[in-house]
């Protein structure tokens, strides 16, 4: 989706004071109003519902989306898809080629797994030209669990021949410190994917490292259960909006829970249930193996055959 060289004063209806509003809640583009609810505008610019249809509306048409689109534009779209290496050529394989742009990939495992590993990894690697695997842009990482660390990014860049202090400074971190908070983190990483996406480096990454973890915590017993997937679910369309704005890779972790009824096969399954399992576009599943060696398994995906690769988490970061 090309982003309109509009702002959001063009729109009716949008003042200054209002534009202000909007930008400082996380609408800082006319695509972001444009698939956002009359409810969102009205909370966030302390407006009228009138009005926010009526901008809504406007916006909708200036960004020309919304309805349906014909499926060669969707085609063109498509084309469009970037893909990322992971470092290991066997999981590239397994994903057909890499992590695809346009979608959310999950990574789901107990701890020490590798997810956070592949996640530093993956924002070294995002940074390489597309010759090398890379999309030629920047990280944003919204890191709920303090698992971000600059020494293993360092370490990473060097393994792929990137200037080390050079690749930390295209690496944006945010910590998280609960889960509304993750969830605005991810309307301050568009505005900061607006204002870099003329730059040599605009953003082409997100991650979300965990996904979940805000949410299992805060969200304690059988009754608040539909509260907290509601929530996730919302929180996963923002998310994917912003990976098709962008044509960026989101990758989320997300951890494992034990399911006591069962009892034959891997009595695991990933936190957040069915909603997650519907918006997730590619989901794998990482096990430990021997010594460095974890075991990455593709479930459930659309469009590829299941299966599974080795990788080894080594000093110079994620190999085969
Ligand atoms: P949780 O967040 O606790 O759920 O785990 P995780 O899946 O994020 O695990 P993480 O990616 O943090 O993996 C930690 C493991 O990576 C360690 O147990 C090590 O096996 C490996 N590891 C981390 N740093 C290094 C390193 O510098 N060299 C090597 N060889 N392995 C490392
Ligand atoms: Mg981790």
């Amino acid at each position: 989706m090309e982003r309109s060289s509009i702002s959001l004063e063009d729109l009716p209806g949008i003042g200054p004071a209002t534009a202000e509003k909007l930008v400082e809640a996380g609408y800082s583009s006319i695509e972001a109003i444009a698939v956002a609810s009359p409810a969102d505008l009205v909370a966030a610019a302390e407006i009228g519902e009138a009005t926010a249809s009526k901008i809504i509306q406007a916006a909708r048409e200036a960004a020309d989306i919304g309805g349906f689109e014909s499926g060669d534009k969707v085609f063109e779209r498509r084309k469009l898809v970037g893909k990322l290496t992971t470092g290991a050529k066997s999981l590239d394989n397994l994903l057909g080629g890499g992590i695809e742009t346009q979608s959310i990939t999950e990574f789901y495992g107990e701890f020490g797994c590798g997810k956070t590993q592949i996640a530093h990894q993956l924002a070294v690697n995002v940074q390489l030209p597309e010759s090398e695997g890379g999309l030629s842009g920047s990280a944003v990482i919204i890191d709920t669990e303090n698992t971000f660390r600059p020494e293993r990014i360092k370490q990473m860049a060097e393994g792929v021949g990137l200037d080390p202090d050079d690749a930390l400074k295209h690496i944006h971190v945010a910590r998280a410190y609960n889960s509304n908070h993750q969830i605005l983190l991810v309307e301050k990483a568009s505005e900061l994917a607006e204002s870099l996406k003329d730059s040599d480096k605009p953003v082409r990454l997100l991650i979300i490292d965990s996904l979940t973890a805000h949410f299992r915590a805060e969200y304690v017993g059988r009754g608040t259960l539909a509260d907290r997937q509601q929530k996730l679910n919302k929180h996963l369309h923002e998310v994917l909006r912003f990976a098709d704005l962008n044509n960026a890779v989101v990758m989320v972790t997300n951890q494992v829970q034990a399911k006591p009824d069962v009892f034959f096969g891997d009595p695991t399954k990933p936190i957040g249930g069915h909603v997650l399992g519907h918006t997730a576009t590619f989901r794998i599943y990482l096990r430990k193996s021997k010594g460095d060696k974890r075991i990455a398994r593709l479930v459930d995906s659309p469009h590829l055959p299941d299966g599974e690769a080795v990788i080894t988490v080594t000093g110079e970061g994620i190999r085969d």
